[in-house]
Formats: structure tokens, sequence, C-alpha cells
């Protein structure tokens, strides 16, 4: 038996498989952009542009931390510009700029090197957390246009704002974040003084405030390119262009201003950071504003085309629980093919439950349209996913009365094509209650609505019958042996094998499966009886691993071939004579991971099929690298825009987070023996102070919006792993929450994978490890020798028993004995 199995590739050549995923990258980027508004700027005319702003030249690609790629190379929106045959008229600008970035990102650099002089090679998990994943990138934003930087021979003008966030801070309220800075905003002055057509690009992960808007008439044209990935420019320039028809929509609604964000002022640092009260309720996003009758900038869904559509809807149906809705969109343009996406919201009537005025329950894209064109399709969705939950009788229940059915193309636009009859209220599962919010929080409560549906429109009548109660059994967990190994093994390791396999090796020590840099793997020191490691990555942009590493003959990492040129790795210098390899020395190993557009972009296709494709591409990936677990999709809701991970997550709307979750793991999944892991589970929803606050969320709000999502992707796609998230919720760390990972995850949704924490998520309190095991969270990572010290002592007092070890036990070792890499 070998002693070591080192993945990845030999050569740092372009691999086909490289190729191929970057065209699907250029893909999802180019049909998740959004064009937010045209009075006839898109397509340009004009092939020579004056090209300004941030993220002209220095496009981000994506977010930091975790959620950050190391690519081969990203096509900044200039390059890909230049590649589709465009001219920059002038870069006097962006050399500039260029010149300040160097400047400010020494400046960062050189004050992260200060602050970490003093932690040994060996705390890196502490420098990170205490220093580089708290000290913000604040991307620059550049200095004045001035004359003579603008040049004459164009009428058309793009200036591209950018921001870049990440883990353990969130966004800031203010200029040069959320709002413009002076800077820019006086740049947009001028170029809209001056040229004729000027489209402004949000090169951001999550939502700007453009009052600008309001305020100079000259901009008119607006894309959220949000942080396309590797192939962000080249998609930029086929939108641009009009070789692509822009088909991205809104997931999330754009406000007038941020006051108008339910709650805003008290969101993270701006209110009790330690103690987040979720007093809007379920009325997040587009509920919030529904019910307000707040008239957003941009709602959810939305988004233009340069195609216009017809969308008709041809009759509803109804089929036991199951609602259906067949339209026809014809692409009514001369010029343009396109895609668009119907969208159906439903309106539940108010009873002993208010209820939002409308909420997702199908959406549905169509293909390429050419003018003229036209197709049918059905929007389908199962009544019972609607039930609402009522706290008082911990029941889901679909409440007697009207329910209203809207057909349209964003959460605004849509018209209703049928109501449906429920003459008695509907119990539709059983459940039992949890998390106790730990003090009144004063939900808002909004005023009741009176539908009155117009007597036209056909009503179908539901059969209550057709309903079969569902209840839950909270039966307390047994070890699920999906292996025969499993079964066998979980009888002969000792206790203190069983306690390796619930915690994970840490950094340090040689797996026998190695994939260079992977974050986090199983124990390596079960070996000898039999049982390999398995490794893990993050995501969810891609697999983020260092492209090019050294290892020696004997098998320990060299680490990297060369210090990464991204800014956010500056850091690493602390440590480069430790990890930097001796040239010519041991083995190299490549990696060259796809970086995909931010997650959000990638919802914004609202094309589940493709970030399915995507999916399958991350597997060939994983594959290629020896990675059996991708630490993603990110799923956490949108709860407010300055949420600094937002990036990495989908949407404000739990059926559209669940519905692209489900689609990403059925895509890695169809790859034997690779699973994801969906995180953060749940409500991380807030970056600072994210291992000491408590989100205080109401049980129904909680149910209905903040673990909806995950609900979906568990039921619908089978994920092999879940994360638990930093926060607490209700008060209790949800790694130790029994609520959470047993009672709703495992009883009620029938999850039977592996459940893992987030990294150090336990170690900062004592007695967090053992009340992991106890409470169904399977797996501790990165995992410390205190770790298994703490769950040893805990066996030895009896607080917790061989039974619970081998639960969770049983859970790592069925991954293990399913993976890609499961041979010795
Ligand atoms: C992040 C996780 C990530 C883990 C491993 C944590 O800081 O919150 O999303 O998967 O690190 O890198």
């Amino acid at each position: 038996m070998a002693k070591f199995r080192l993945f990845g590739r030999k050569t740092d050549e372009i691999s086909d498989r490289e190729l191929v995923n970057r065209r699907l990258a250029r893909r999802v980027a180019a049909e998740g952009m959004v064009l937010l508004k045209n009075d006839g700027v898109l397509p340009l005319q004009s092939k020579r542009i004056a090209l300004f702003g941030a993220g002209a030249r220095m496009t981000v690609k994506g977010g930091t931390g975790s959620g950050n790629m190391q690519e081969r190379y990203s096509v900044s929106i200039e390059e890909g510009m230049k590649n589709a045959g465009f001219e920059i008229a002038s870069t006097r600008w962006l050399d500039r700029f260029d010149a300040s970035y160097e400047e400010e990102k020494e400046a960062w650099r050189l004050g992260i090197e200060e602050r970490i002089k003093h932690y040994k090679p060996w705390q890196v998990q502490r420098m990170f957390d205490e220093v580089i994943h708290v000290t913000p990138l604040r991307f620059p934003v550049g200095d004045e246009i001035c004359p003579e930087d603008l040049p004459e021979d164009t009428d058309t003008a793009i200036y591209a704002v950018a921001r870049q966030a990440g883990e353990s801070t969130d966004r800031r309220l203010e200029k040069g974040d959320y709002y413009l800075s002076d800077v820019e905003e006086n740049n947009l002055r001028v170029l809209a003084a001056k040229y004729d057509k000027v489209l402004l690009v949000i090169n951001s992960g999550g939502i700007l405030d453009l009052s600008i808007l309001d305020r100079i008439s000259g901009i008119g044209a607006v894309l959220y390119f949000v942080q396309g990935g590797e192939e962000g420019g080249n998609a930029f320039a086929d939108l641009i262009s009009g070789s692509v028809t822009p088909s991205g929509r809104l997931t999330d609604t754009w406000a007038m201003k941020y006051e108008d964000y339910p709650y805003a002022g008290e969101f993270g640092a701006l209110g009790d950071v330690l103690q987040q009260d979720y007093r809007e309720g379920i009325y997040v996003g587009y509920r919030w504003f529904d019910v307000n009758k707040i008239e957003p900038r941009w709602p959810f869904g939305y988004g233009l085309s340069y195609a216009d559509f017809d969308i008709e809807e041809q009759g509803t149906g109804l089929c036991g629980s199951t609602v259906s809705v067949r339209v026809c969109v014809r692409n009514v343009s001369r010029d343009y093919s396109g895609k668009e996406v119907v969208q159906l919201y439903i309106a539940k009537p108010d009873g002993k439950l208010l209820k939002e005025r409308k909420a997702l329950a199908a959406f549905w894209k169509t293909g390429l349209l050419a003018p003229d064109g036209q197709e049918t399709g059905t929007l389908e969705f199962d009544l019972r996913d609607c039930a609402s939950y009522d706290e008082e009788s911990a029941c889901r229940i679909l409440e007697a009365g009207e329910y209203g059915i809207y057909i349209g193309s964003d959460s605004r636009n849509n018209t209703l094509c049928a109501v449906l009859l429920l003459d008695r209220t509907i119990v539709v599962e059983k459940l039992t209650n949890i998390l106790p919010v730990p003090h009144p929080i004063g939900t808002f409560v909004p005023d009741r609505a009176a539908a009155e549906y117009p007597r036209e429109v056909p009503r179908l009548t539901v059969d209550a019958e057709a309903f079969v109660l569902k209840e839950a059994g909270y039966e307390a967990p047994k070890p699920v042996m999906k292996t025969q190994q499993t079964g066998d093994y979980i009888k002969s390791l000792s206790d203190r094998e069983l306690v390796e396999l619930c915690v994970g090796p840490g950094y340090s020590g040689l797996g026998y499966n190695v994939t260079p840099t992977a974050v986090g793997r199983t124990s390596i020191s079960l070996l000898k009886r039999g049982i390999p490691n398995i490794n893990f990555s993050d995501g969810p942009a891609g697999l983020n691993l260092c492209p090019k590493n050294a290892y020696t003959k004997s098998g320990i990492p060299n680490y990297v071939d060369e210090v990464p040129k991204d800014w956010q790795w500056g850091w690493i210098r602390k440590i480069e004579p430790f990890v930097l390899a001796k040239p010519g020395r041991g083995y190299r190993v490549y990696q060259y991971m796809t970086c995909f557009p931010a997650v959000t972009l990638q919802a914004q296709t609202w094309n589940p099929a493709l970030i399915e494709e995507v999916g399958k591409a991350i597997g060939t990936e994983m594959t290629e690298t020896g990675v059996t677990l991708w630490l993603a999709p990110g799923m956490n809701i949108h709860r407010n825009p300055l949420c600094g991970r937002n990036f990495e997550y989908y949407s404000e709307d739990p059926f559209l987070s669940g519905t692209m979750a489900a689609a990403v793991t059925r895509g890695v999944q169809s790859h034997k023996g690779l699973g994801v892991t969906i995180k953060h589970f749940c409500c991380n929803n807030q970056e600072d102070k994210r291992e000491t606050v408590s989100e205080n969320v109401p049980e129904r709000t909680l149910r209905e919006i903040y673990l909806r999502g995950f609900e979906i992707a568990v039921r619908e796609a089978k994920p092999r792993a879940v994360m638990t998230s930093y926060n607490m919720v209700n008060g209790v760390h949800t790694f130790a929450s029994r609520d959470l990972c047993v009672k709703v995850l495992r009883s009620e949704w029938g999850y039977d994978g592996l459940v893992m924490t987030d990294w150090t998520a336990s170690e900062k309190n004592p007695g967090e490890h053992t009340a992991c095991i106890l409470s169904g969270n399977d797996l501790i990572m990165p995992g410390h020798p205190k770790a298994k010290k703490e769950l040893q002592d805990a066996l030895k007092s009896g607080r917790l028993k061989r039974a619970d070890l081998e639960t969770a036990a049983a859970n790592v070792l069925n991954v293990i004995f399913s993976s890609n890499v499961w041979e010795i």
C-alpha cells in the first residue's frame, strides 16, 4: 500500500477541462448580469468607448475570504471589450488608477504585516480570525476625471463602480461602500454632461445606493455586473455588443434608499451587534416592500432585455395539491432574440395568521426565442409547500380562503390568472416547536389585507381531502449504516478511534489522499485501520485551491511555488520562508480551478438547469483534485444588503435560494462519490461578530424564511453534507442546537447525511465540542487535539455515551466509504 496519493495535475498546461469550464463560466456570467436601465444606450452602437471606473481594469471577479478563488487568470472589463473589438478611446484615467490601486494595496499589505508580526506561522487560523479576515479591503475608487482624460472622438462612456467584501466583516453604510463616494459621483456627473450615452456598471457583490439616478439625468443605462468570475469581462462584452441579450433578473429588491429595508438602522453594527432581533418577521425583501407599499428602485425579479415579450396565460389547473399554470411566451420584438423569465406568485388569504402579499412559488425561463418566436411552458407547484407555520399549534397550515395566482415578469409586474378556493383550513404537517426567542422582540404586524378578486377570474376549488397529514416522529437518531463497511467498523472501532472520526485532524500532517491546500479533511490517523481521509475544499464560486504546489518526495507539502499575486494574499509573505518550494525539488502539483461568477449572479440567471451544469463542471474539478466534499453552496438569506457575504448567497427569497442550491447539488452529486455541503445552517446573516451574535428569530419566520431554502435543498437534492454556522439562533449556537440539527434537519426533513461545524466554531468555549456531538453535529472542523481530549473526557465522565459517538461517526464513515477516493 502506498503511503499517500497525490491528486491534481503534473503539468501547468491549460487542460481541455479548463477550456470547457471557462466557456460555461462565460455563459453563466452573461446570463446572470441584470440590465436595470436602458434608454437606448445598449447594445452599443459605437466601437470606440471612453472607459473609466475602478472596476474597468481591476474588475472584481468575486469576494474575499474562503469564498475567494485562485484562478489561472480573469478577464477584466477592459480586456473583454478589447477581445470583442472595442477600442478604449483613452486610458489616461485607468493608468492613473492602476498606480493608486498599487499604492493602496501596498499600504494595506504593510498594515496587515505590521499587525501579524507577532503571530507564529502555525497560528494561521488565529491570524485569519483576528487580523486578516477582519481588516476590510476597501476597494480603491480612484481620483477625479480631469478634462484631458475625456476623449472627444466618441459619444459613449462606461463607468464601472467596484466594491469588494467578504467574510468576517459586513459592508459599511458609508461613502465608498454602500453609497457612491464623492469622487464616483463627480466622475459620473462629468461623464453624463459630456457624453450622449453613459453606461453605469455595478461591479459589486451586493446592492449599492443608486440615488444618483434621481439627481443626474444623463446616465442612460445601468448594468448589474455583480462579480462575474474569470470570464466576467468577456461576458460583459457579449452583452454590450448585443451578441447576447440580457436575461438576468434580480434576486433582491433594490431600494430607493437604505432606510426602506426592514429595520435597516438596527442591522449589525448599526444596531446591537450582538443581539439581532428579526422584528420584520417573515417580511424580508419584497415581502416587506409589498406589505408596506414601498416603491422599490427595482423590484425583486426585475430585469430588462433587448427583446420584448408577451406572456399569455393559457389555463390554470389543479390536480390534488398540485397547481399548474400553462403559459405561452412570445418574443414580440423585431430585432433581438432573447429569453424571458416567467414568475408565479401566490397571494395567501389572511386568517389567524397574517401573510405576505405575494410569495414566489414557481418560475420558468424560456429558451432563446428568435423575433416572433414563441414557447409554451408549465409552471407547477405544490400548494402544501405554501403552508404557513402556526406557532400556537406547532403545525403548518393552509388557511381557508381565496388564494390568488399571479403570473408575470417580476414581483410587481404580474397579473392575476386564477383564484383557488379552500373552504376549510387544512393542517398539512404536525411539528413541534423549537428554539424559543430569548426575549420578546416586538415583531412587526402588517395591516390585514382584504383581497377582493374580480368575478371574471376563473375559480378552482381545492379538494381538502387531497392533503394527507404528515407528522414528524422525533425519535433519537441511531447510527445510519449506508455502507457495509460503516456497519462493520462502527462495531469494531475503539472509543478513541470514534473520537478521531468525529474531529478533523487540523491543518498539519500527511493524509493518504492528498489535495494540496484543501481547507479540511477527515481523520488522517486511521489509515492503518483501513480508513483513508477525504478532503474538503471551499466554494461557492468554484474550488478554492492553490493552483501551484510543491511536495517533497516523502509527501511533505512545500506548499506553494510562488506567492499569489492577488492582493488579499499579501499576508502569505509572512510565512513565505515556510511555504515556498525549493525550485526543482520534489513534485509539482497544479490545480487550476474555474472561477465561476459570484453566487448571487448565478441565481440571477433564474436558470436551474444552467446552474446544475455548473455543479457538474465543479464535479469534474473535484474528481481531478481528489476533493470529496465541496464546502458550498452558501445559501443564507439576504436579510440586509450590508451582510459581507451576500455575494456567496443567492437571494432574499427562500424558494429561489432553495431551488438554486438544489440545482447545483444535483450537478455536483451526479458524479459518483462527490458531495456538496450546504451552509451556513442557519441565519448567518451578519458577519461582524459572527461568532457571538444571537440572531433572534421568531419561529414562524425561522421556518418560513431562514430554514425554508435549506429544506428545499435537502428534500429535493439530498446534499451529502450540511455545515452549521458560527452564530447563535435565539441564544443557542447552531452547532449545539439539537432542535436544528436533529429535530428539524433529521426528524422533520429526513436528512441522513453528515453535519459538520464551521471552522473552529466550537473551539471558543469549554464543553462546546461535546455539545456538538450531543446535538447531532457529527464532525468538528478543522479539528484540534483539544477537541479530542474534551470528547474523551466527556466519555469518561458519562456526559457523552459511546452510542452518541457511533451515530456521529457513522455519518462520517458513510461519506468516506462511498466517496470518490475510497480505496486504499
Ligand atoms: C467560513 C466557511 C468556510 C470555512 C473553511 C469559514 O471561515 O465561514 O464558509 O467553509 O471557513 O474555509
